[in-house]
């Protein structure tokens, strides 16, 4: 049986505590992301550690810089094992071209692929930042850009999957600000069940505090993937 497409968020500050997460809850879930914390902490190295448990690494860098930079920046992360990398999409086409061509060549016969963010879930004013525009027509056009540049998905919100669907059929939709019934939503302005965000079509379910932050991870995880397996 397949693993229920959960990619838990190890939002950590340290290698031994997500490794250990990572293993408690690895019976439950398809992969696990390494976000900035982990990466500015014990660093890139952390990757191959957790490929160990045979899953595939989700690396949330949130690239965005010149093309250069970036594509350097992916090469890196394909060569220490990572199979996708995140790059804002608001970087632009040449920026996300690079994106593209630096991570397969750092993970060369691996299979590797760039996601783009188009807008960040805890945002839900663009007019703060001079985009005038509506969250989902954003994303629309940064989702039709993204696609033609090359990527092989987007990070987007449960509301939004749809929108990006429409967009871009073609392009896997990888989910975060996912709150099982009744938990705190933090900082995420647009949340989802796990049920919902799967039937809204989610390819992937991000998933961080709802289980790292949990009394029990492991019967976290279990109980998502078991409400998302009774779905399929
Ligand atoms: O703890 P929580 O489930 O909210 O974690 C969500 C994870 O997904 C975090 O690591 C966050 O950085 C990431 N993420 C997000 N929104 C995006 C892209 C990534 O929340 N648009």
């Amino acid at each position: 049986m397949s693993h229920p497409p959960i990619l838990v968020a190890l939002d950590m500050p340290t290698a031994g505590e997500a490794l250990d997460l990572a293993s408690a809850v690895a019976p439950h879930v398809a992969g696990f992301k390494v976000g900035l914390e982990l990466l500015m902490g014990p660093g890139p190295a952390l990757i191959g550690d957790l490929q160990e448990m045979q899953r595939p690494i989700f690396v949330d860098a949130k690239l965005h810089d010149i093309p250069n930079t970036v594509a350097a920046a992916a090469r890196q992360l394909g060569r220490a094992g990572a199979r996708w990398v995140t790059v804002h999409a608001a970087g632009g086409r040449k920026m996300i071209e690079a994106a593209v061509a630096g991570l397969s060549e750092g993970a060369g016969s691996e299979p590797a692929g760039i996601l783009a963010v188009t807008v960040l879930t805890s945002l839900d004013d663009l007019a703060e930042i001079g985009v005038d525009t509506s969250v989902s027509g954003q994303v629309q056009r940064l989702t039709r850009l993204a696609a033609s540049s090359g990527v092989e998905g987007v990070v987007c919100s449960a509301h939004e999957i749809r929108t990006s669907r429409a967009a871009a059929p073609g392009l896997i939709t990888v989910v975060p600000g996912i709150r099982p019934d009744g938990s705190d939503r933090h900082d995420q302005a647009r949340v989802a069940t796990p049920e919902e965000a799967m039937a809204a079509g989610a390819d992937y379910l991000v998933i961080g505090r709802a289980i790292t932050s949990a009394a029990d991870p492991v019967e976290a995880a279990s109980k998502i993937a078991a409400s998302i397996l009774e779905r399929r």
